[in-house]
């Protein structure tokens, strides 16, 4: 397990690494198609790892504090976010939601272990906040950008005073985007399975407000798992 002894190590760093940022250190982990896709389209899900990866993807999970998706993964796959493939402690779900579109049928308020926490703007509606708070959700307050998107940076120093040391970041499409324009990504985990699928790309950066660069992933580890490939490195952003 090359790639989980590695970001094992890097993360043997976060306690420090939260001391001296102000936030938690971020692993960012998706499956992918040959082709870049992610999914069908958004909504529409795609069963992409097979086995020995999903076992890797929740012994990741099991090494982080906290794992981190999008509304609209919530919506589409409606998510458990636990490690029950492996042994060891699920990670805090966070969601981040501006709109309180977290539906009371969502797995992650069914279950028995840790209720979601949910990054909202303070312009959510009242009376949604108190029924998910009924429901056992806690609320995070944040501020938004011009896209009415949460202040990532804000949602991140908000996650460290919570004491999140690592956190894993794990879709959909637009959070994936919106992670690796802020640069706010410190190692990345992706499963390449063996297909095309001509879906939902990873990366949509005309989805952006505003121009940005991606980086090249330096520092490259890669595992066979089963028929998929895995693939860690650590991010490095051009200087434009
Ligand atoms: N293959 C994989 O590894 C993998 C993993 C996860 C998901 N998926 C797939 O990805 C698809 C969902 O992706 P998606 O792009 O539609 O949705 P997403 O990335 O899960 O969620 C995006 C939504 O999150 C909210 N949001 C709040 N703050 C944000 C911010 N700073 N940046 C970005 N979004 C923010 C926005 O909704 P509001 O405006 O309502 O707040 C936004 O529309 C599904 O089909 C799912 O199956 C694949």
């Amino acid at each position: 397990m090359a790639v989980l002894e590695r970001v094992h190590s890097v993360l043997l760093n976060a306690a420090d690494h939260r001391r001296r940022t102000g936030r938690p250190l971020v692993t960012l982990t998706y499956a992918q198609s040959l082709d870049g896709s992610i999914a069908v389209r958004p909504g529409r899900p795609l069963a992409l790892s097979g086995p020995q990866s999903q076992t890797l993807t929740h012994a990741l999970r099991a090494v982080h504090d906290a794992i981190l998706v999008g509304i609209g993964t919530v919506l589409a796959d409606n998510p458990r976010l636990t490690v029950r493939l492996v042994a060891g402690a699920d990670p805090q779900p966070v969601v981040l939601d501006s709109r309180l579109r977290f539906p009371l049928y969502a797995n992650l308020l069914q279950r028995n272990g840790l209720a979601p926490w949910i990054a909202t703007s303070p312009q959510a509606e009242a009376e949604r906040r108190e029924t998910l708070r009924r429901a056992g959700a806690r609320l995070l307050l944040l501020p938004t950008g011009a896209d009415g998107w949460i202040d990532l940076a804000a949602l991140l120093s908000r996650l460290a005073e919570l004491d999140v040391d690592s956190l894993m970041v794990e879709g959909g499409a637009q959070i994936i985007t919106s992670f690796l324009a802020s640069r706010l990504v410190d190692q990345v985990v992706v499963t390449i399975a063996p297909l095309l699928v001509g879906g939902l790309g990873v990366v949509d950066k005309f989805s952006l407000p505003h121009p940005c660069t991606f980086p090249r992933l330096r520092r490259l580890t890669y595992e066979q798992a089963g028929e998929d490939l895995i693939l860690m490195g650590e991010p490095e952003w051009s200087a434009e």
